[in-house]
């Protein structure tokens, strides 16, 4: 048993995709979310300045007391996850792409995947696909431009679903029936990307199979909070708390009253 809160971090707000599902689904875990808006967007960032800044927000997390620290971010898991896991004593868990359940349930036999091209560079994409979806074809399309529409509160704008259909062009070219959100950040545009895309494509969002693992890990480490426990919740923004909070108070549907968010 272990009442030490789950750190959780993210380039910017995107990580709160995954954050929320946790919260769902370990209600008595404390949480302490780190958006790094300041260097936001980890998209295409070197691996060496992305493993530098995962491996700041991790000292930062053990500072803060956290048992588990969730990397929330494609980008950030792809390039920096083994060597935090070399030189941090605790457990991390990272985002996977979700390739497997989208070939596993695909009847047309495409599927896509819409990612950084840091995520689509990383081992782990590539090892994936050719571990669980060999038999199927997958079309992969960068995301340009769609972190910073997150980042920018455009969710839902004309001009973010122009963008969006635009770029999911050469995708819907194909016969997909599932198209993979491969960066935290494309949930907040699942209203959108539906619009665009056919009502007969699911889309993919990995968060909740991520919360999943989180409590795996804590059962296997014996790591779950006392119960009952309250929890308490923590944010720190490397960039601007009004626009963390503006966020928050629109897609976590959280009472905000005793909820802490401070500048890093
Ligand atoms: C980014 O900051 O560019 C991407 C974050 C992610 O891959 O989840």
């Amino acid at each position: 048993m272990d009442n030490r809160p789950i750190g959780v971090f993210d380039s910017g707000l995107g990580g709160l995709s995954v954050w929320k599902e946790i919260a769902q689904l370990l209600p008595e875990e404390s949480l302490v979310y780190y958006a790094d808006s300041k260097y936001c967007p980890y998209g295409s960032k070197t691996q060496a300045s992305l493993i530098e800044l995962s491996r700041s927000i991790t000292q930062f997390l053990i500072k803060e007391n956290c048992k588990l620290v969730v990397v929330a971010c494609n980008t950030a898991t792809a390039a920096a996850i083994t060597t935090l896991r070399n030189e941090f004593p605790l457990p991390f868990v990272g985002m996977e792409p979700a390739i497997k359940p989208a070939a596993l349930h695909s009847q047309t036999g495409h599927i896509g995947v819409l990612a950084t091209e840091n995520t689509f560079k990383g081992n782990h994409f590539n090892t994936t696909k050719t571990k669980h979806a060999s038999a199927t074809h997958v079309h992969t399309q960068i995301g340009h431009g769609l972190v910073e529409l997150v980042e920018a509160g455009q969710h839902n704008t004309p001009e973010a679903i122009s963008h969006l259909s635009q770029l999911l062009q050469p995708l819907l070219g194909y016969p997909i029936d599932h198209l993979v959100l491969g960066c935290t950040h494309y949930p907040f545009l699942e209203g959108a990307l539906q619009g665009v895309i056919s009502k007969e494509v699911k889309i993919v969002n990995p968060a909740p199979a991520v919360a999943r693992q989180v409590q795996k890990v804590l059962l296997s480490e014996n790591m779950q909070c006392q119960s009952p426990h309250k929890p308490q919740f923590l944010f720190y923004t490397s960039g601007e708390v009004l626009h963390l909070q503006a966020f928050m108070q629109e897609h976590l549907s959280l009472d905000m009253e005793g909820i802490l968010v401070k500048s890093v």
